[in-house]
Protein backbone atom coordinates (compact mmCIF):
# COMPACT_ATOMS: atom_id res chain seq x y z
CA UNK A 1 0.00 0.00 0.00
CA UNK A 2 1.40 3.41 -0.84
CA UNK A 3 0.11 6.97 0.71
CA UNK A 4 0.34 10.26 -0.63
CA UNK A 5 0.61 13.44 1.00
CA UNK A 6 -0.63 16.85 -0.44
CA UNK A 7 1.84 20.11 -0.43
CA UNK A 8 0.92 21.87 -3.25
CA UNK A 9 -1.20 24.57 -1.92
CA UNK A 10 -0.76 28.40 -1.78
CA UNK A 11 -0.45 28.42 2.52
CA UNK A 12 -1.51 32.38 2.16
CA UNK A 13 -2.63 32.46 5.28
CA UNK A 14 1.09 32.00 6.92
CA UNK A 15 2.68 34.65 4.64
CA UNK A 16 5.30 35.92 5.01
CA UNK A 17 5.98 32.32 6.52
CA UNK A 18 5.14 30.51 3.77
CA UNK A 19 7.37 33.11 0.97
CA UNK A 20 10.58 31.35 1.80
CA UNK A 21 9.23 27.80 2.92
CA UNK A 22 6.28 25.37 2.13
CA UNK A 23 4.19 25.54 5.14
CA UNK A 24 4.76 21.75 5.56
CA UNK A 25 8.51 22.73 6.19
CA UNK A 26 7.62 24.73 8.86
CA UNK A 27 9.35 23.83 11.55
CA UNK A 28 7.17 23.15 14.67
CA UNK A 29 9.52 21.65 18.39
CA UNK A 30 12.87 21.99 15.43
CA UNK A 31 10.73 19.63 13.42
CA UNK A 32 9.36 20.17 9.99
CA UNK A 33 5.32 20.09 10.15
CA UNK A 34 5.61 17.39 7.08
CA UNK A 35 8.16 14.51 9.37
CA UNK A 36 5.44 14.27 11.68
CA UNK A 37 3.12 13.10 8.60
CA UNK A 38 5.68 10.88 7.46
CA UNK A 39 6.59 8.89 10.78
CA UNK A 40 3.03 8.42 11.44
CA UNK A 41 2.75 6.65 8.08
CA UNK A 42 6.14 4.94 8.47
CA UNK A 43 4.47 3.43 11.54
CA UNK A 44 0.88 2.42 9.76
CA UNK A 45 3.20 0.18 7.91
CA UNK A 46 3.24 2.02 4.69
CA UNK A 47 7.00 2.95 3.07
CA UNK A 48 6.38 4.03 0.09
CA UNK A 49 4.94 7.86 0.21
CA UNK A 50 4.14 10.34 -3.42
CA UNK A 51 4.36 13.71 -2.60
CA UNK A 52 2.33 16.29 -4.11
CA UNK A 53 4.61 19.76 -4.44
CA UNK A 54 4.29 22.33 -7.01
CA UNK A 55 7.02 24.20 -9.19
CA UNK A 56 8.12 26.64 -6.47
CA UNK A 57 8.14 24.32 -3.36
CA UNK A 58 9.01 20.85 -5.47
CA UNK A 59 13.00 21.90 -4.82
CA UNK A 60 12.27 22.83 -0.96
CA UNK A 61 10.94 19.33 -0.47
CA UNK A 62 13.72 17.48 -2.43
CA UNK A 63 16.20 19.22 -0.60
CA UNK A 64 14.43 18.42 2.34
CA UNK A 65 13.52 14.77 2.29
CA UNK A 66 15.77 13.68 -0.19
CA UNK A 67 14.56 10.25 -1.49
CA UNK A 68 13.12 9.79 1.96
CA UNK A 69 15.87 6.68 3.09
CA UNK A 70 16.87 9.06 5.99
CA UNK A 71 13.86 8.96 6.93
CA UNK A 72 13.30 4.76 5.88
CA UNK A 73 10.96 5.12 3.39
CA UNK A 74 10.59 5.89 -0.67
CA UNK A 75 9.70 9.20 -1.50
CA UNK A 76 8.58 10.11 -4.71
CA UNK A 77 7.57 13.37 -6.04
CA UNK A 78 4.57 14.15 -8.36
CA UNK A 79 4.09 17.89 -9.86
CA UNK A 80 0.94 19.77 -9.47
CA UNK A 81 1.59 22.58 -11.50
CA UNK A 82 -2.09 24.59 -10.23
CA UNK A 83 -3.50 24.29 -7.01
CA UNK A 84 -6.90 23.16 -8.91
CA UNK A 85 -7.70 20.63 -5.62
CA UNK A 86 -7.13 17.98 -3.64
CA UNK A 87 -9.21 15.91 -5.94
CA UNK A 88 -7.09 17.05 -9.15
CA UNK A 89 -3.67 16.55 -6.95
CA UNK A 90 -5.11 12.78 -6.38
CA UNK A 91 -6.12 12.05 -9.91
CA UNK A 92 -2.53 13.67 -11.44
CA UNK A 93 -1.11 10.33 -9.41
CA UNK A 94 -2.87 7.93 -10.58
CA UNK A 95 -0.22 6.52 -12.57
CA UNK A 96 1.71 6.40 -9.44
CA UNK A 97 -0.85 5.10 -6.98
CA UNK A 98 -2.12 2.30 -10.16
CA UNK A 99 -5.25 0.91 -9.29
CA UNK A 100 -4.16 -0.22 -5.24
CA UNK A 101 -5.51 0.85 -1.99
CA UNK A 102 -3.64 3.95 -0.71
CA UNK A 103 -4.03 6.44 2.32
CA UNK A 104 -4.29 10.53 1.44
CA UNK A 105 -3.35 12.51 3.71
CA UNK A 106 -3.23 16.18 3.69
CA UNK A 107 0.60 17.71 4.24
CA UNK A 108 -0.43 20.74 6.91
CA UNK A 109 -2.38 18.06 9.01
CA UNK A 110 -0.60 17.15 12.46
CA UNK A 111 -2.32 14.44 14.35
CA UNK A 112 -0.66 11.80 16.72
CA UNK A 113 -3.34 9.16 16.34
CA UNK A 114 -1.62 5.60 15.82
CA UNK A 115 -3.03 4.75 12.13
CA UNK A 116 -2.15 1.15 11.72
CA UNK A 117 -5.40 0.04 13.22
CA UNK A 118 -7.32 2.36 10.47
CA UNK A 119 -4.99 0.56 7.91
CA UNK A 120 -5.63 -3.21 8.39
CA UNK A 121 -9.16 -2.66 9.01
CA UNK A 122 -9.49 -0.80 5.73
CA UNK A 123 -7.54 -3.25 3.28
CA UNK A 124 -9.73 -5.87 4.89
CA UNK A 125 -12.99 -3.93 4.24
CA UNK A 126 -15.53 -4.32 1.47
CA UNK A 127 -15.87 -0.18 1.70
CA UNK A 128 -14.52 1.99 -1.36
CA UNK A 129 -13.05 4.91 1.50
CA UNK A 130 -12.75 4.92 4.91
CA UNK A 131 -12.14 8.65 6.62
CA UNK A 132 -11.38 10.07 9.82
CA UNK A 133 -13.21 12.38 11.50
CA UNK A 134 -13.19 14.35 14.58
CA UNK A 135 -16.16 16.42 16.07
CA UNK A 136 -15.16 20.59 16.17
CA UNK A 137 -16.82 23.67 17.33
CA UNK A 138 -16.49 25.35 14.34
CA UNK A 139 -17.89 23.07 11.65
CA UNK A 140 -18.42 25.54 9.04
CA UNK A 141 -14.24 25.76 8.47
CA UNK A 142 -14.04 21.97 7.32
CA UNK A 143 -15.45 19.75 5.03
CA UNK A 144 -18.42 17.48 7.01
CA UNK A 145 -19.86 14.13 7.10
CA UNK A 146 -23.17 12.80 8.10
CA UNK A 147 -23.06 9.45 9.44
CA UNK A 148 -25.61 6.39 9.97
CA UNK A 149 -26.37 4.05 12.87
CA UNK A 150 -23.78 1.73 11.50
CA UNK A 151 -21.02 4.62 11.45
CA UNK A 152 -20.92 4.70 7.37
CA UNK A 153 -21.02 8.19 5.72
CA UNK A 154 -24.48 9.26 4.16
CA UNK A 155 -23.53 12.74 3.08
CA UNK A 156 -20.82 14.90 2.71
CA UNK A 157 -20.02 18.90 2.39
CA UNK A 158 -17.15 21.19 1.59
CA UNK A 159 -17.41 23.89 4.28
CA UNK A 160 -21.16 24.15 4.75
CA UNK A 161 -22.31 27.71 5.60
CA UNK A 162 -25.15 25.41 8.08
CA UNK A 163 -23.70 22.52 8.95
CA UNK A 164 -25.40 19.04 8.80
CA UNK A 165 -23.46 17.85 11.75
CA UNK A 166 -19.94 18.69 13.93
CA UNK A 167 -17.99 16.05 11.84
CA UNK A 168 -15.07 17.75 10.24
CA UNK A 169 -13.01 15.79 7.91
CA UNK A 170 -9.25 15.43 9.32
CA UNK A 171 -7.37 15.00 6.41
CA UNK A 172 -6.39 10.93 6.38
CA UNK A 173 -8.34 8.82 4.06
CA UNK A 174 -8.08 5.68 2.63
CA UNK A 175 -9.44 5.24 -1.09
CA UNK A 176 -9.58 2.15 -3.23
CA UNK A 177 -9.68 2.46 -7.42
CA UNK A 178 -13.25 3.37 -7.56
CA UNK A 179 -11.80 7.34 -6.10
CA UNK A 180 -10.64 7.86 -9.85
CA UNK A 181 -14.02 7.27 -11.62
CA UNK A 182 -15.42 9.74 -8.86
CA UNK A 183 -12.73 12.14 -9.64
CA UNK A 184 -13.53 12.09 -13.55
CA UNK A 185 -16.99 12.68 -12.88
CA UNK A 186 -17.25 15.92 -10.98
CA UNK A 187 -17.09 19.89 -11.45
CA UNK A 188 -14.80 22.57 -9.81
CA UNK A 189 -16.47 23.46 -6.59
CA UNK A 190 -17.79 27.71 -6.17
CA UNK A 191 -14.18 28.64 -5.26
CA UNK A 192 -12.82 26.66 -8.43
CA UNK A 193 -11.45 23.65 -7.10
CA UNK A 194 -11.90 20.32 -7.54
CA UNK A 195 -12.89 18.90 -4.11
CA UNK A 196 -12.27 15.74 -2.56
CA UNK A 197 -14.99 16.10 -0.79
CA UNK A 198 -17.54 16.44 -3.97
CA UNK A 199 -15.80 13.09 -5.09
CA UNK A 200 -16.37 11.26 -2.28
CA UNK A 201 -20.04 12.47 -2.27
CA UNK A 202 -20.16 11.06 -5.74
CA UNK A 203 -19.33 7.41 -4.54
CA UNK A 204 -22.16 7.75 -1.61
CA UNK A 205 -24.39 8.27 -4.49
CA UNK A 206 -23.65 5.73 -6.70
CA UNK A 207 -24.13 3.52 -3.61
CA UNK A 208 -20.57 2.42 -2.72
CA UNK A 209 -19.68 2.04 1.11
CA UNK A 210 -17.96 5.19 2.74
CA UNK A 211 -17.01 3.58 6.28
CA UNK A 212 -15.77 6.54 8.97
CA UNK A 213 -13.63 6.58 12.07
CA UNK A 214 -14.16 8.72 14.47
CA UNK A 215 -11.31 10.10 16.87
CA UNK A 216 -10.73 12.30 19.89
CA UNK A 217 -7.12 12.64 20.39
CA UNK A 218 -5.53 16.55 19.39
CA UNK A 219 -5.16 17.07 15.97
CA UNK A 220 -5.02 20.42 14.14
CA UNK A 221 -4.67 21.98 11.01
CA UNK A 222 -1.92 24.43 10.05
CA UNK A 223 -3.57 26.95 8.70
CA UNK A 224 -2.76 30.04 10.82
CA UNK A 225 -0.05 31.35 12.67
CA UNK A 226 -1.78 30.63 15.62
CA UNK A 227 -2.43 27.03 15.10
CA UNK A 228 1.86 26.15 14.33
CA UNK A 229 1.83 28.06 18.41
CA UNK A 230 -0.63 25.86 19.65
CA UNK A 231 1.12 22.82 17.96
CA UNK A 232 4.84 23.77 18.98
CA UNK A 233 2.85 23.94 22.65
CA UNK A 234 1.63 20.41 22.40
CA UNK A 235 4.39 18.66 20.92
CA UNK A 236 6.63 20.30 23.74
CA UNK A 237 4.50 19.14 26.11
CA UNK A 238 4.86 15.55 25.62
CA UNK A 239 8.54 15.71 25.14
CA UNK A 240 9.42 13.02 28.05
CA UNK A 241 13.19 13.79 29.06
CA UNK A 242 15.81 15.78 29.18
CA UNK A 243 18.96 15.97 26.61
CA UNK A 244 21.69 18.24 26.93
CA UNK A 245 24.42 17.48 24.15
CA UNK A 246 25.48 21.36 23.84
CA UNK A 247 27.30 23.00 27.03
CA UNK A 248 26.07 24.24 29.98
CA UNK A 249 27.83 26.46 32.20
CA UNK A 250 25.35 26.17 35.50
CA UNK A 251 22.92 23.20 35.01
CA UNK A 252 21.36 24.86 38.27
CA UNK A 253 19.75 27.69 35.66
CA UNK A 254 17.77 24.90 33.60
CA UNK A 255 14.68 23.64 35.06
CA UNK A 256 12.38 21.39 33.75
CA UNK A 257 12.44 19.18 30.51
CA UNK A 258 15.13 20.87 28.13
CA UNK A 259 16.56 19.62 24.86
CA UNK A 260 20.46 21.41 23.96
CA UNK A 261 20.98 19.86 20.96
CA UNK A 262 24.80 19.84 20.07
CA UNK A 263 27.59 22.34 19.86
CA UNK A 264 24.96 25.01 21.35
CA UNK A 265 26.18 26.79 24.76
CA UNK A 266 24.05 27.91 27.17
CA UNK A 267 26.20 30.88 29.31
CA UNK A 268 24.57 32.70 31.91
CA UNK A 269 21.12 32.23 30.91
CA UNK A 270 18.02 30.44 32.74
CA UNK A 271 16.78 28.11 30.81
CA UNK A 272 12.75 27.20 31.85
CA UNK A 273 11.32 24.04 29.82
CA UNK A 274 9.33 22.72 28.15
CA UNK A 275 12.20 24.10 25.97
CA UNK A 276 13.79 22.66 23.05
CA UNK A 277 16.94 24.27 21.26
CA UNK A 278 18.55 23.33 18.17
CA UNK A 279 22.62 22.83 17.08
CA UNK A 280 25.30 25.36 17.26
CA UNK A 281 23.02 27.65 19.01
CA UNK A 282 24.27 30.21 21.65
CA UNK A 283 22.13 31.69 24.35
CA UNK A 284 23.70 34.20 26.61
CA UNK A 285 22.53 36.78 29.72
CA UNK A 286 18.80 35.43 28.82
CA UNK A 287 15.98 33.74 30.03
CA UNK A 288 14.29 31.15 27.76
CA UNK A 289 10.59 30.43 29.49
CA UNK A 290 8.50 27.58 28.59
CA UNK A 291 6.93 26.35 25.27
CA UNK A 292 9.55 27.66 23.15
CA UNK A 293 11.62 25.81 20.29
CA UNK A 294 15.20 27.18 19.23
CA UNK A 295 16.42 26.06 15.73
CA UNK A 296 20.14 25.80 14.80
CA UNK A 297 22.59 28.42 14.72
CA UNK A 298 20.54 30.90 16.57
CA UNK A 299 22.15 33.16 18.69
CA UNK A 300 20.02 34.77 21.55
CA UNK A 301 22.11 37.65 23.91
CA UNK A 302 20.65 39.52 26.87
CA UNK A 303 17.16 39.22 26.01
CA UNK A 304 14.09 37.01 26.93
CA UNK A 305 11.63 34.79 24.98
CA UNK A 306 8.89 32.36 25.93
CA UNK A 307 5.94 30.58 24.52
CA UNK A 308 7.22 31.24 20.91
CA UNK A 309 9.39 29.78 17.74
CA UNK A 310 12.89 30.85 16.78
CA UNK A 311 14.02 29.08 13.19
CA UNK A 312 17.39 28.49 12.40
CA UNK A 313 20.37 31.06 11.50
CA UNK A 314 18.29 34.13 13.63
CA UNK A 315 19.78 36.64 15.79
CA UNK A 316 18.26 38.42 18.88
CA UNK A 317 20.48 40.62 20.59
CA UNK A 318 19.38 43.10 23.40
CA UNK A 319 15.38 43.07 23.34
CA UNK A 320 14.13 45.11 25.78
CA UNK A 321 10.74 43.60 27.00
CA UNK A 322 10.05 39.55 26.82
CA UNK A 323 9.50 38.47 23.49
CA UNK A 324 5.96 36.23 23.86
CA UNK A 325 3.69 34.27 21.59
CA UNK A 326 5.61 35.28 18.77
CA UNK A 327 7.22 33.45 15.34
CA UNK A 328 10.25 34.54 14.28
CA UNK A 329 11.63 33.14 10.97
CA UNK A 330 14.98 32.10 10.05
CA UNK A 331 17.42 34.72 8.86
CA UNK A 332 16.04 36.76 10.80
CA UNK A 333 17.67 39.66 13.12
CA UNK A 334 16.00 41.48 15.89
CA UNK A 335 18.47 44.27 17.76
CA UNK A 336 18.59 46.87 20.08
CA UNK A 337 21.32 49.04 20.25
CA UNK A 338 21.93 51.77 22.83
CA UNK A 339 23.35 54.29 19.92
CA UNK A 340 21.20 57.77 19.97
CA UNK A 341 18.86 58.71 18.46
CA UNK A 342 17.26 55.99 19.40
CA UNK A 343 15.14 55.05 16.77
CA UNK A 344 12.91 51.75 15.64
CA UNK A 345 14.49 50.72 12.42
CA UNK A 346 13.23 48.21 10.16
CA UNK A 347 13.51 45.95 7.11
CA UNK A 348 10.73 43.78 7.15
CA UNK A 349 9.01 41.13 4.64
CA UNK A 350 5.61 41.33 3.12
CA UNK A 351 2.60 40.27 5.07
CA UNK A 352 4.66 40.31 8.34
CA UNK A 353 3.28 41.79 11.58
CA UNK A 354 4.76 43.87 14.53
CA UNK A 355 2.78 44.25 18.01
CA UNK A 356 4.62 46.81 20.41
CA UNK A 357 3.25 48.12 23.94
CA UNK A 358 5.01 50.65 26.39
O1 LIG B 1 -7.81 20.34 7.28
C1 LIG B 1 -8.89 19.54 6.97
C2 LIG B 1 -9.62 20.07 5.75
O2 LIG B 1 -8.68 20.05 4.64
C3 LIG B 1 -10.87 19.21 5.42
O3 LIG B 1 -11.83 19.33 6.45
C4 LIG B 1 -11.47 19.64 4.09
O4 LIG B 1 -12.54 18.80 3.75
C5 LIG B 1 -10.41 19.58 2.98
O5 LIG B 1 -10.94 20.04 1.75
C6 LIG B 1 -9.20 20.43 3.36
O6 LIG B 1 -9.58 21.79 3.36
P1 LIG B 1 -8.54 23.01 3.29
O7 LIG B 1 -9.24 24.19 2.72
O8 LIG B 1 -7.92 23.18 4.65
O9 LIG B 1 -7.44 22.49 2.27
P2 LIG B 1 -6.11 23.23 1.86
O10 LIG B 1 -6.37 24.11 0.69
O11 LIG B 1 -5.47 23.85 3.08
O12 LIG B 1 -5.20 22.04 1.38
C7 LIG B 1 -4.86 20.94 2.18
C8 LIG B 1 -3.50 20.38 1.76
O13 LIG B 1 -3.52 19.99 0.38
C9 LIG B 1 -2.34 21.35 1.89
O14 LIG B 1 -1.21 20.66 2.40
C10 LIG B 1 -2.08 21.84 0.48
C11 LIG B 1 -2.50 20.68 -0.37
N1 LIG B 1 -3.08 21.02 -1.71
C12 LIG B 1 -4.13 21.88 -1.77
C13 LIG B 1 -4.70 22.21 -3.00
C14 LIG B 1 -5.90 23.14 -3.08
C15 LIG B 1 -2.55 20.44 -2.86
O15 LIG B 1 -1.58 19.65 -2.78
N2 LIG B 1 -3.09 20.78 -4.07
C16 LIG B 1 -4.18 21.63 -4.21
O16 LIG B 1 -4.63 21.87 -5.35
Amino acid sequence: MKALILCAGKGTRLRPLTFSNAKQLIPVANKPVILYSIENIRNAGIKEIGIVVNTENKMSFEDKLGDGSEYEVKITYILQEEPKGLAHAVGISRNYLKDDPFMLYLGDNLIFENLKKYTQKFLKDDCSASILLTPVPNPSQFGIAVLNEQGNIVKVVEKPKNPPSNFAIIGVYFFKKEIFEAIDNIKPSWRGEYEITDAIEYLIENEKKVRSHVIYGWWKDMGRPEDLSEANRQILEKMASRKILGNVDDMKNIYGIVEVGENSEIVNSQIRGPVIIGKNTVIKDSYIGPYTSIGNNVFIQASEIENSIVMDNTTIINIEKRIDNSIIGSNAKLVRSDIRPRVLRFVIGDYSSFHYSE
